[in-house]
């Protein structure tokens, strides 16, 4: 799934999957499916990530209503053992039996037997012990490898791993990057605890509460010339960068222009200097409080 030379996270081994390693950029989905670009043109995007080492996708049921899952099944048409794929369940329909359903329509929208992730998208009013029932039927039935949740904050998490069988959760995906970053008080260490990887959402600030334009802020664009990179692969590198010699962090920008996709794949092999962190540190400081978690 990666090259031996470039970073990764891993993913802890469960009972029925070993661990494994992910390259720590994928590709997002959003708003592919959805006309505003050429499908043809997000097919090629998705697939000349995967050529440059993108391999894991990510998508959701919602995304375009099942249109971004259409085009990454056509992406994916005749190289779906070269992705990792995950996709996710809306909270409402992440019941005992509504679950296995939708799953069933996502695999059938990817054309493909199985996820290598399924996530809840965000926390709803299904128990979550019915939603755990649900994937690891789903896992018995060999339709999802691993499962997961998104937009699950400290507490959230706190009544996951409760629960009978949540300790598996094999990810948190959360929106993050170098202007929200309310998870670095307390969410992302107690994941790192857990050994519990985080999904990147949104890492180009593209979307969010604390949402800035930084891919134009005058400072990021600076820094990013003084190391010939350019700002999206410095907000890449920053996201990804290890914490006390250790990744955990996979992010996903979504990405359908050409050059836009070699960037991000480039930064795959940028490793920020000590004192390009310590800067944007002092640029963009993480709040010194808990916060509530950022979402789009
Ligand atoms: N779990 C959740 O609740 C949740 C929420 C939001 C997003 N997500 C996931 O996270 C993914 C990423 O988030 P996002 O799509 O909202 O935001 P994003 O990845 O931060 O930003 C995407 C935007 O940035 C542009 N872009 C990509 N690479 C660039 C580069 N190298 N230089 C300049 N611009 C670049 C894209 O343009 P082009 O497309 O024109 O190249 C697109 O307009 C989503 O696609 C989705 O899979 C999950």
């Amino acid at each position: 799934m990666t090259s031996d030379s470039r970073p990764t996270v891993e993913l802890a081994a469960t009972n029925d999957q070993p661990a494994e390693t992910l390259p720590v950029i994928g590709q997002g989905t959003w708003y592919m499916g959805e006309g505003l670009a050429a499908e043809r043109d997000e097919i090629r995007a998705l697939q000349q990530g995967l050529d440059l080492g993108m391999t894991l996708i990510d998508t959701a049921e919602m995304y375009g209503n099942g249109g971004a899952e259409t085009v990454v099944g056509k992406a994916l048409s005749d190289r779906r053992d070269e992705a990792f794929l995950v996709s996710k369940v809306f909270p409402w329909n992440a019941g005992r039996d509504s679950a296995i359903k939708a799953c069933e329509h996502s695999l059938a929208r990817l054309n493909t037997e199985y996820l290598d992730l399924y996530l809840l998208h965000w926390p709803g009013s299904i128990p979550l012990e019915e939603t755990l029932e649900a994937f690891e039927r789903l896992q018995a039935q060999g339709k999802i490898r691993r499962f997961g949740v998104s937009n699950f904050d400290v507490d959230d998490m706190q009544k996951l791993t409760a629960c009978p069988g949540g300790d598996a959760c094999a990810v948190n995906q959360v929106l993050y990057h170098l202007g929200s970053r309310g998870i670095e008080h307390s969410l992302r260490p107690s994941l790192r605890q857990h050994a519990v990887p985080l999904m990147a959402y949104c890492p180009l600030a593209q979307g969010g509460r604390l949402g800035r334009d930084l891919l134009n802020d005058a400072d990021i664009v600076s820094m990013a010339r003084e190391r010939r990179l350019t700002p999206a692969q410095l907000l890449l590198a920053w996201a990804t960068r290890p914490v006390e010699g250790q990744r955990d962090v996979i992010a996903i920008p979504k990405a359908v222009d050409t050059g836009h996709v070699t960037d991000n794949a480039n930064a795959l092999d940028i490793e920020l200097d000590t004192e390009a962190i310590e800067r944007l540190d002092a640029l963009y400081p993480a709040p010194s409080g808990k916060t509530a978690l950022d979402i789009v």
